[in-house]
């Protein structure tokens, strides 16, 4: 017979049969986590000038976190943030664009091409991995590292691949008030965890009611501002560990496109559900359009569901929602009785690519610039 979903999500038994690897209890840590990412980024010294912009270059689970420092600094740093998801740095990186590579496991052959890449190009490198290949030459090189906690999945890492970034720029002069914006958002990251806990019935808990709504239909997430990198989060969630397709867009973009497609999509708009990022002090501007768009999708779509962000400064306001859509995929996945931590398309997609040999070229061009004395 089949469980009701909220007997599935409220009995720990089922919840820790399905979540074999524990993900749940690093989004239940999260607050920890970025307390610890900041005491390991503290420690790691960073002596180059103010860099005239900078790339944060990785991929997947280990990109996103670029994404949500491109969100955060976009009204105060003055110079340009881009994340970088190629082989290839853009042409205008050079010896004053600050560049973070950033691979969790160490061996993404994209960023290892990048690495090698801001190497050539004299780039101010700071790398951040919990290892492998990326590590063993960063050492080499004497090129400053953020060495993360191994063994774990690279989008669980995620306090770990952003935090320190921050910390950094701080460091560096570039941005103020980062202590202060991760103390509040460490507060409001344990509160919001703590409603949200497996031991929450789901009468009482979000993030499992948000999952029992959306099951069964494809979650189309909206988001808007500094909320932008969140959507694209929650989309990456959902994907990695509910394994559904998402889809992700953003105000004002999204009202000119995404809702004609709603237009004449029949039955076929009844399999996806909306999800809107929403904020106590969103502009005006976005508000009316947010609304509108409800309106428009009324009827047509299976649900219409919002998430509002908690906290007063950007980093808890971004985190507190971050957080909220890895609690729900979680819960998706385990309603779907799938365990959400494996990968398994990206390890045999991976393996696959690794017969191109790319990987071993770069490794030896690396070896032969460390060969060379190369250093930052
Ligand atoms: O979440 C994942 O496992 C992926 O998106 C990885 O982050 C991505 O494949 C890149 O690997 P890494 O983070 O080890 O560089």
């Amino acid at each position: 017979m089949k469980m009701s979903k909220a007997l599935i999500l409220d009995n720990l038994n089922e919840i820790k049969k399905i979540d074999k690897s524990g993900m749940l209890s690093f989004c239940v840590n999260a607050a920890k986590h970025c307390k610890n990412a900041v005491h390991i980024a503290e420690k790691v010294a960073v002596n180059y000038p103010k860099p005239k912009s900078i790339i944060v270059a990785g991929m997947g689970g280990s990109a996103i976190g670029g994404e949500l420092l491109k969100d955060w600094a976009r009204d105060t740093l003055t110079i340009p943030v881009e994340v970088c998801r190629e082989y290839m740095l853009p042409a205008h990186a050079d010896k004053g664009t600050l560049t973070f590579v950033v691979s969790y496991s160490g061996e993404t052959e994209e960023t290892l091409s990048i690495f090698l890449d801001a190497i050539k190009r004299n780039c101010m490198v700071v790398c951040i991995s919990s290892g492998g290949t990326l590590l063993d030459f960063a050492d080499k090189m004497k090129i400053p590292s953020v060495h993360i906690l191994t063994g774990i999945p690279p989008r669980v890492a995620l306090p770990y691949l952003f935090i320190p970034m921050l910390t950094i720029l701080a460091k560096l002069g570039l941005v103020k008030g980062v202590k202060t914006e991760i103390s509040e958002a460490a507060t409001v990251l344990k509160q919001v965890c703590s409603e949200n806990v497996p031991e929450k019935p789901l009468k009482e808990n979000f993030s499992k009611r948000l999952a029992a709504d959306i099951c069964g239909t494809v979650p189309v997430v909206y988001g808007f501002g500094f909320y932008s990198s969140v959507t694209q989060r929650f989309k990456q969630q959902f994907n990695e560990n509910s394994k559904v397709p998402s889809k992700w867009e953003v105000f004002p973009e999204l009202n000119h496109n995404e809702i004609v497609g709603w237009e004449k999509a029949g039955k076929l708009a009844s399999h996806f559900s909306a999800i809107i990022i929403r904020d106590k002090n969103e502009p005006e501007h976005i508000k009316q359009r947010i609304e509108a768009t409800k309106e428009l999708l009324s009827g047509k779509v299976a649900g219409i569901h919002e998430v509002w962000s908690r906290g007063e400064g950007k980093l808890a306001k971004m985190l507190s929602t971050s957080i909220i859509g890895d609690f729900t995929s979680v819960y998706l996945a385990i309603l779907r009785g799938v365990d959400p931590t494996p990968v398994k398309t990206i390890s045999i997609l991976k393996d696959r690519i690794a017969k191109t040999e790319l990987k071993e070229r770069i490794v030896s061009e690396l070896q032969s610039l460390v060969k060379k004395g190369k250093r930052c």
